[in-house]
């Protein structure tokens, strides 16, 4: 368990609402995904692409309870400046150098709130022909009426607040933590 000093230590005097999800209950869910996917792809190339920034910690736990072989790349697309609600722009930074062709694609995202972001990138996506594309999220805010594809893997079942750590971030801040809490007001 997390001591409220530490998490104040490590929130530089930020206030958490509450944690959401202790290390520990990410670990054991991180560990079943893994095993859910190594199941649901027997064969063919596995292609696991990472939605920076937000995913970087749960892709890099995640593939390591994958067990089969497979390709790690990401993809980089900025819709959020420094705010806390989503402006429905979406960009691509960088564009994944693997081939996508053929290859079973599993595109990993940290949260899904508007599935705007994901939407877009379904669409840029499927048009390289990989041989199927499905989405593993963490975290679902179960906001998104027109997401084109529903996730396949899904972590958690969001509350919806504004979260952070484990990845998540509010203006850059807070991707470090451990845990996932919800950011006071
Ligand atoms: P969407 O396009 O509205 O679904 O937004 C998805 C992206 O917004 C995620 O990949 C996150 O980077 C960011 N985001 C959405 N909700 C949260 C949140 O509660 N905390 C931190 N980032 C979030
Ligand atoms: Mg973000």
């Amino acid at each position: 368990m997390l001591s409220p000093a530490s998490v104040g230590h490590l929130m530089g005097g930020r206030k958490v609402a509450r944690i959401v999800y202790e290390p520990e209950a990410i670990r054991a869910r991180v560990k079943e995904l893994g095993l859910e996917i190594t199941r649901a792809y027997p064969d063919g190339d596995l292609l696991v692409l990472g939605l920076l920034k937000g995913s970087f910690i749960f892709l890099g736990d995640l593939v390591r309870e994958i067990q089969r072989p497979l390709q790690v790349d990401f993809i980089v697309a900025s819709s959020y400046g420094d705010a806390t609600v989503s402006s429905g722009n979406v960009r691509l930074v960088y564009d994944p150098e693997t081939l996508l062709e053929g290859k079973h694609i599993l595109l990993v995202e940290d949260i899904i709130d508007t599935g705007r972001t994901l939407n877009r990138l379904i669409d840029l996506l499927g048009s390289r022909n990989p041989k199927s594309l499905g989405i593993c999220a963490l975290l679902d805010k179960h906001l998104a009426d027109g997401l084109k594809v529903k996730p396949r893997f899904l972590g958690f079942d969001a509350p919806k607040e504004f979260l952070v750590g484990y990845g998540l971030d509010h203006a850059e801040d807070f991707r470090h933590l451990p845990f996932v809490a919800s950011l006071a007001e």
